[in-house]
């Protein structure tokens, strides 16, 4: 690597340089002039110039290279701490004026490309939004649509496309709930109800809600604990709703005739909970991306079972308002787990 010449290199270098420069001029002029050349000739007057020149140059290339970094200083928004070892002219200085805007320029490409990731997301948003919204409301329309037209005396006919779209706007209800409660976690306007309550219980609640799906699909779901009773203490509600979801897409991504485990293990000061299916997994691509609102990582599948690719994204926010955090592991045809921890709940 190319080193940065210091101050004091530099003038001793160029004052060398005139030293040298001036005293062979002096020395010619005594010779041809005077004829004589006195022994003090050789040694005080290249020292007397050396000393006064590489002063000279110390001073107006520190002032000169200070005012600079003054500036670059001022520029990348940095305090300026080393006033006095600028003074003497030292390496060091300059060392650290380019290791700070190394700094500054890295942590800059950082942000820019933060700030166009983000600028992508949310021109995806708002298009994913708006095709969200779309389908229902154009459902919901031409089945209304279809009524009016009709000689409205079918009642049955009449009862049947108006529940249809009651459904789609049902639909467009609950997207619209959903984004709203992630624009509530997003700006931190959602209070936590935390309580001490048993997470075994809560499980078991959520599997005989989803029971008759799993059925179905002949998926078998099993509790691994060897406590009958798992205490935790957070939003029991919030947590249902962690629980349902992470259950529902086990089930609904995972496979027919597949199996979901569920496992707990303790941390001293968290209970660690991981739901494990054996279906066939998220693609590494799309791992990175499942959190994201609206991001499905099987299009044609999720379509298939309705799913808006929000629920996910109301998982984190729920297990980060509790200060706690949410994994996912997958491997293709393997399966996928879903782990985050939760706080204990320790009687006082
Ligand atoms: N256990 C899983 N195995 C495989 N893929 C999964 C699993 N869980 C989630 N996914 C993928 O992640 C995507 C996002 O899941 P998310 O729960 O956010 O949305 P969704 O279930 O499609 O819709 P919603 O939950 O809003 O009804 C899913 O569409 C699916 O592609
Ligand atoms: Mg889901």
């Amino acid at each position: 690597m190319r080193r940065t010449p210091s101050p004091n290199i530099i003038s001793l270098y160029s004052s060398l340089a005139v030293a040298i420069f001036s005293t062979a001029i002096f020395l010619s002029i005594s010779f041809i002039f005077f004829s004589r050349i006195n022994i003090m000739d050789y040694v005080v007057f290249p020292l007397t110039i050396f000393s006064v020149t590489f002063f000279l140059f110390r001073f107006v290339l520190v002032r000169f290279i200070y005012s600079k970094i003054k500036i670059i200083y001022k520029t990348i928004g940095k305090p300026l701490k080393f006033q006095t070892e600028m003074r003497d002219g030292s390496n060091n200085v300059m060392k650290t004026v380019e290791r700070d805007v190394a700094e500054w320029a890295i942590n800059k490409n950082k942000q820019i490309r933060e700030l166009r990731k983000m600028e992508q997301y949310r021109k995806e948003f708002v298009g994913n939004v708006s095709h969200e919204l779309k389908t229902p409301i154009f459902n919901a329309q031409g089945y209304i649509e279809t009524v009016l037209e009709s000689d409205l005396t079918d009642h049955n006919f009449i009862k049947q496309y108006l529940e249809k779209a009651n459904s789609n706007i049902e639909r467009l209800e609950t997207i619209v709930n959903d984004l709203l409660e992630i624009s509530k976690f997003e700006t931190g306007r959602i209070q936590l109800e935390k309580e001490p309550f048993d997470l075994v219980k809560l499980f078991k609640k959520v599997i005989f809600q989803y029971q008759h799906i799993a059925q179905q699909d002949d998926v078998a779901i099993t509790i691994h604990s060897e406590e009958n009773t798992i205490f935790v203490f957070a939003d029991q509600k919030r947590i249902m709703q962690v629980l349902e979801n992470l259950i529902s897409n086990s089930i609904k991504y995972g496979r027919e005739g597949g199996k979901i485990d569920i496992n707990f293990y303790d941390l001293d000061e968290q209970f660690l909970v991981e739901i494990a299916d054996n279906g066939p997994g998220i693609r590494e691509e799309d791992i990175t991306r499942i959190f994201e609102r609206f991001y499905r990582a099987d299009k044609s599948r999720s379509k298939k079972v309705g799913g808006t690719g929000l629920g996910l994204s109301i998982v984190k926010n729920i297990i980060e308002a509790h200060e706690q955090t949410i994994n996912v592991r997958s491997e293709i045809d393997k399966g996928t787990t879903f782990s985050f921890t939760l706080q204990k709940y320790i009687p006082e």
